[in-house]
């Protein structure tokens, strides 16, 4: 990476030294995944009945993190390609491959580096799973990259927390307050985050991370003027982190859910597409 901007080395370091400690976490439960050969993650077992069947699909996994959702593609049958800018991440992934006899490649770079990185190589699946587009600053970029990473034909399946959700206020743990802009900004949130989203009592030493909200308008558009088709727009009622601590229950399927009055805000959403130019 040459020149890197602020935001991405800022949001490296603070990857870097999270990704070990995710690894260790009975959250990510990559014990599990070793000893129990068809464990899925949360993430994906969510995922599967809008994904549908993606056995023999050669398929990437944009910012796979410690490759705990690439490995369940590869286990539903895919042939996966899990891509990060983060060393550390990527280490845990290439063990968690490893020790679980899997051929999962992974790929170090930066996601709007990805079609340079991978020299032209096309895909029949971009994947890319919770947490994850909040990290770069332009949605048209990102979907220009999608579209230059599927051939034609190729699909995207991508769930993340809802703009909607990312617009409030999450320290505010008595009401709903919108604080946050829903609308993609030329200037990133700056947070100073001491912790993470497992629980730890490591101390962190990298806290600054970069942020943007992107409106699903603004998604649905990027991709459309990239060749995309919108094949699925779904908004779901739960989300797999506690994004509003205090409104929050977790319910069996690892999912948590407003408390009261969930039927007022979407806390998560699929967009499925597929390119056709
Ligand atoms: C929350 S994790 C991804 C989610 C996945 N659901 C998980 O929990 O395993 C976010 C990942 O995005 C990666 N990331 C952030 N910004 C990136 C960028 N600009 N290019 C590539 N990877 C990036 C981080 O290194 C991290 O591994």
């Amino acid at each position: 990476m040459t020149d890197v901007p602020e935001y991405v080395s800022a949001n490296l370091a603070s990857w870097d030294e999270r990704a070990p400690v995710h690894a260790k976490s009975p959250s990510y439960a990559v014990e599990k995944f070793v000893s129990d050969p068809e464990f899925l993650s949360g993430v994906v077992r969510f995922d599967v009945p809008l994904l549908g069947d993606i056995s023999g699909k050669n398929g990437i996994h944009l910012q796979c993190h410690i490759g705990t959702d690439t490995i369940s593609l590869e286990r539903l049958g895919a042939t996966m390609t899990g891509l990060d800018f983060s060393p550390s991440a990527l280490l845990e992934a290439r063990s968690l491959a490893e020790r679980t006899k899997l051929p999962t490649r992974f790929v170090h770079a930066e996601v709007y580096d990805a079609p340079t990185v991978l020299a032209g190589e096309e895909f029949d699946l971009v994947y890319t799973g919770i947490g994850a587009i909040c990290w770069l600053p332009s949605i048209d970029r990102w979907a220009e990259t999608v579209a230059r990473l599927l051939r034609i034909g190729g699909q995207l399946f991508i769930r993340d927390g809802h703009p909607m959700l990312r617009a409030l206020d999450d320290a505010n743990a008595r009401e709903l307050v919108v604080r946050y802009p829903y609308f993609e900004q030329p200037d990133a949130l700056v947070w100073d985050e001491p912790g993470t989203y497992v629980e730890t009592d490591h101390v962190f030493t990298a806290t600054i991370g970069h942020e943007w909200n992107h409106g699903l308008g603004e998604m649905i558009t990027a991709l459309i003027s990239h060749g995309m088709r919108i094949d699925g727009l779904v908004e779901h009622d739960s989300v797999p982190w506690e994004a509003l601590p205090g409104h929050m229950t977790l319910d069996d399927d690892g999912e948590f859910r407003l408390t009261s009055g969930r039927e007022r805000l979407p806390l998560s959403f699929t967009v499925q597409a597929t390119r056709i130019a």
